[in-house]
């Protein structure tokens, strides 16, 4: 989809759970005049979520849904998505699996980032499971949402070599410095 000049820029909504760094970035990425989307809404299923401090910092509207009822959370999120009239979603460490119901309504309009080089290493402790496998290589995926867990089709990839003393701590910051880069690089691609 070309980016017409002095169009207006997609309205997009981030969803997190914790420290919030590709939020960060994908804010900074987004207040460039080259990105094709805006981000109006950032929500989260954590109030303890670190990254819900950009919101103030940059003066973005910000949600927080309670999961317990997941079928009750979509359903309202859809809500106030249809409401700041949201087109496009990108998931940033967000920790909740979205129902395929929920994906529906946003066909091929919701991004994810990964720390691994996916089909590997799909889900949780990734570094971990990466280190002890003895790869050489690690990295980062961003691709479309599908129902099934870091499944959807891949955008973008960048490998990480790994490094003898790796730990997964350390290796997951350097992996995160290219998350930084390979998110806008996605969005870019797709529009
Ligand atoms: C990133 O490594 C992302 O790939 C994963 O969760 C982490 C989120 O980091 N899904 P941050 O909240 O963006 O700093």
């Amino acid at each position: 989809m070309a980016v017409l000049a002095g169009s207006k820029k997609i309205r997009t909504a981030v969803f997190i759970s914790g420290s919030g760094s590709n939020l960060k970035n994908l804010i900074k990425f987004s207040k460039l005049k080259k990105s094709p989307i805006s981000i109006n809404l950032i929500l989260s299923n954590n109030n303890k979520a670190k990254g819900l401090r950009f919101a103030k910092i940059f003066k973005i509207k910000k949600k927080l849904f309670s999961f317990k009822n997941n079928t009750l959370a979509e359903k309202k999120i859809l809500v106030v998505l249809k409401k700041n009239k949201i087109e496009f979603i990108c998931l940033a460490g967000f920790m909740r699996i979205l129902s395929k119901n929920f994906i529906k309504n946003f066909r091929g309009k919701i991004l994810n980032i990964h720390p691994s080089l996916l089909p590997q290493f799909k889900g949780l402790n990734t570094h971990e499971r990466v280190l002890k496998s003895k790869k050489k290589y690690s990295g980062c995926t961003v691709h479309f949402v599908s129902s099934k867990l870091d499944s959807g089709k891949i955008i973008v990839q960048k490998k990480v070599k790994i490094k003898k003393n790796d730990t997964s701590k350390i290796l997951a910051k350097r992996i995160l410095n290219q998350e930084h880069k390979l998110y806008p690089k996605a969005i870019m691609k797709i529009f």
